[in-house]
């Protein structure tokens, strides 16, 4: 496994392996690896890919102010031994001035799907998103990019990125990944204590039942007013603080009224002092 901090030389091993006839998948991350991630590996070694290639990248323009840039949990050791075990053909682990020189001034904004939800709450955060993903695309040239469905809306707005910039880079989107208890699997549950941990149970255990409810009444559907207000409650009574609830249509992620097939239940909440996001489609 081949491992590059320098952008320029990744783009010229990636270009020779793709003008050598390779197929190249980009899985994005963080770093911080856990099941989840690894699953976007496999996912990629599944569609064949030739060059498997994990960028492990703290990305510090879609952190916003008094966010958890600092603290996000940076372990590269851990991460490399994982890519290898998993079979990445590289790790790409740039420094934040190689990717961002001085004077950097150019950045990706996408401007109707990323407005609303998390991107209401954390202003700039999409747009951290869509440059660094717009420069891994350019650093990597992947056939496609692998990403995961915990972060429903980044997938959607990394998808339209995509469509409306011509990358000509197929965005796959791979399941969420829980632990056996429902959490879905974060690199931000490091971050809690076990109360805590008990406490973010609430958004998987609401969105399951949200889910099943919604199914047993086929393609009538539920109205959400009453289960948003359910599922509020069961937040409270776990002791953690909404960010927001919202039901949206799956693609376009305008808001909806009733619960039916097409659409997309999507929380964020706190647990002590850590924002955690969940999902679930209809
Ligand atoms: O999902 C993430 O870990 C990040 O937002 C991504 C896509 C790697 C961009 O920094």
């Amino acid at each position: 496994m081949r491992i590059f901090t320098d952008p320029a030389k990744l783009s010229r091993w990636t270009e020779a392996r793709r003008a050598a006839g390779a197929k190249i998948a980009l899985v994005p991350t963080m770093g911080c690896l856990h099941a989840g991630h690894l699953s976007l590996v496999a996912e990629a070694k599944r569609r064949k890919a030739a060059e498997i290639v994990v960028s492990i990248f703290v990305n510090p323009v879609q952190f916003g102010p008094g966010e958890d840039y600092e603290r996000y949990p940076r372990t590269a050791k851990a991460d490399i031994a994982a890519c290898r075990k998993a079979g990445a053909t590289a790790v790409f682990m740039p420094a934040p001035a190689a990717m961002y020189p001085a004077g950097h001034s150019t950045y990706v904004n996408e401007e109707k799907l990323s407005a609303g939800l998390c991107g209401a709450r954390r202003p700039g955060h999409f747009r951290g998103v869509c440059t660094v993903v717009a420069k891994l695309f350019h650093l990597a040239h992947p056939h496609f990019a692998v990403f995961g469905r915990k972060d429903f809306q980044q997938a959607a707005v990394i998808k339209r990125m995509a469509r409306d910039l011509d990358f000509g880079v197929e965005i796959v989107v791979a399941p969420i990944v829980r632990e056996k208890s429902g959490l879905a699997m974060s690199s931000r549950n490091t971050y809690l204590s076990p109360a805590e941990r008990e406490s973010a149970l609430a958004l998987s255990r609401a969105l399951e039942e949200t889910r099943a409810a919604a199914r047993a009444a086929g393609a009538a559907g539920i109205p959400w007013a009453p289960r948003r207000r359910r599922i509020a409650a069961a937040l409270e009574r776990a002791g953690m603080k909404t960010d927001y609830i919202e039901a949206v249509d799956a693609e376009t992620l305008e808001p909806v009224r009733t619960l039916k097939p097409g659409a997309a239940v999507l929380l964020a909440a706190f647990a002590g002092g850590t924002r955690l996001i969940d999902n679930t489609e209809i």
